[in-house]
């Protein structure tokens, strides 16, 4: 079943949801599967920069179909979005979930647009995550588009940020980059521990690829809820796929498309069982 993102993220102990990235049929069914696997819940996003891939319609037709006999629930959740005309076609569209990413903006004007959106998007029923502090690109990242370099979050500011805007989730800024890492991760538990004491709605974690599974868990035993993976998704497929076309140039593309959702699942399937500790 569809729900929001509060009732995803609501009730979990010591265990997060894996946000990933679709941007096709084949990506949407990939992260279906691997549910369908699993049995465990999971969050489809589909970032606004993915517009010219898909129209937020199709996404969500396409998704409530994929999602109709699924053993868990899922979310339909609208990733890094600036344009709050966007923002308002996703909620009308039927996305159980929108990002408004305020974090490139001064602190105020964050927070006054985030609440706008909350206050919108709440009654319709649909859940808002905001962002505060923000993320360095890494290597090979889709989202060129956010990179507003690396700013930690103010575990001072958190709470504020929170109270003032009603958000239901606080995207924040330990370390990790969207896209592969350039050097070692140095993902900041001590920030996140602090934000944790000061914060009491779920915690997102952007930048998942990459970063070891050990610092993952430690970030889940720390208040982290939702963790977002986008680039290890399409490296795995890619990489797979191009190992199928070296070996065979003359496979039919009806083949390879069944087999990107295949390969799509596998990676899924994995940060699934870590994030949900099973
Ligand atoms: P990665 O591409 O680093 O996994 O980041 C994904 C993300 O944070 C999407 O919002």
């Amino acid at each position: 079943m569809l729900v929001n993102l509060k009732t995803i993220l609501s009730g979990l102990n010591q265990k997060a949801i894996g946000s990933f990235n679709i941007y096709s049929y084949e990506t949407i069914h990939g992260v279906c599967k691997a549910v369908e696997k699993t049995g465990q819940p999971a969050i489809i996003s589909f970032g606004a920069s993915y517009l010219n891939n898909m129209s937020l319609n199709t996404v969500k037709y396409i998704v409530e179909e994929a999602a109709k006999d699924l053993p868990a629930d899922v979310v339909l959740h609208l990733d890094h979005c600036k344009d709050m005309d966007v923002i308002k076609a996703a909620v009308e569209a039927g996305f159980t979930s929108v990002m408004y990413d305020g974090s490139a903006l001064p602190f105020e004007e964050n927070v006054k647009n985030s609440r706008t959106v909350a206050n919108m998007a709440h009654s319709n029923g649909v859940s808002v995550e905001a962002e505060l502090g923000s993320l360095a690109l890494g290597e090979h990242s889709n989202e060129t588009d956010i990179d507003h370099g690396e700013a930690y979050t103010n575990p001072d500011n958190a709470a504020d940020f929170v109270n003032m805007t009603g958000v239901d989730a606080l995207a924040v800024s330990i370390g990790t980059v969207h896209g592969m890492y350039k050097a070692k991760p140095n993902i900041r538990i001590d920030i996140l521990k602090e934000i944790s004491q000061h914060v009491s709605i779920p915690l997102v974690l952007h930048g998942g690829s990459g970063t070891p599974e050990e610092k993952l868990v430690e970030c889940i035993e720390n208040g982290i809820k939702k963790i977002n993976v986008n680039t290890e998704i399409s490296q795995y497929t890619v990489a797979k796929l191009y190992e199928i076309i070296t070996e065979d140039k003359n496979v039919h593309l009806s083949k390879l498309t069944l087999l990107q959702s295949d390969i799509v699942s596998e990676i899924v399937e994995k940060y699934i069982r870590l994030f949900g500790r099973i």
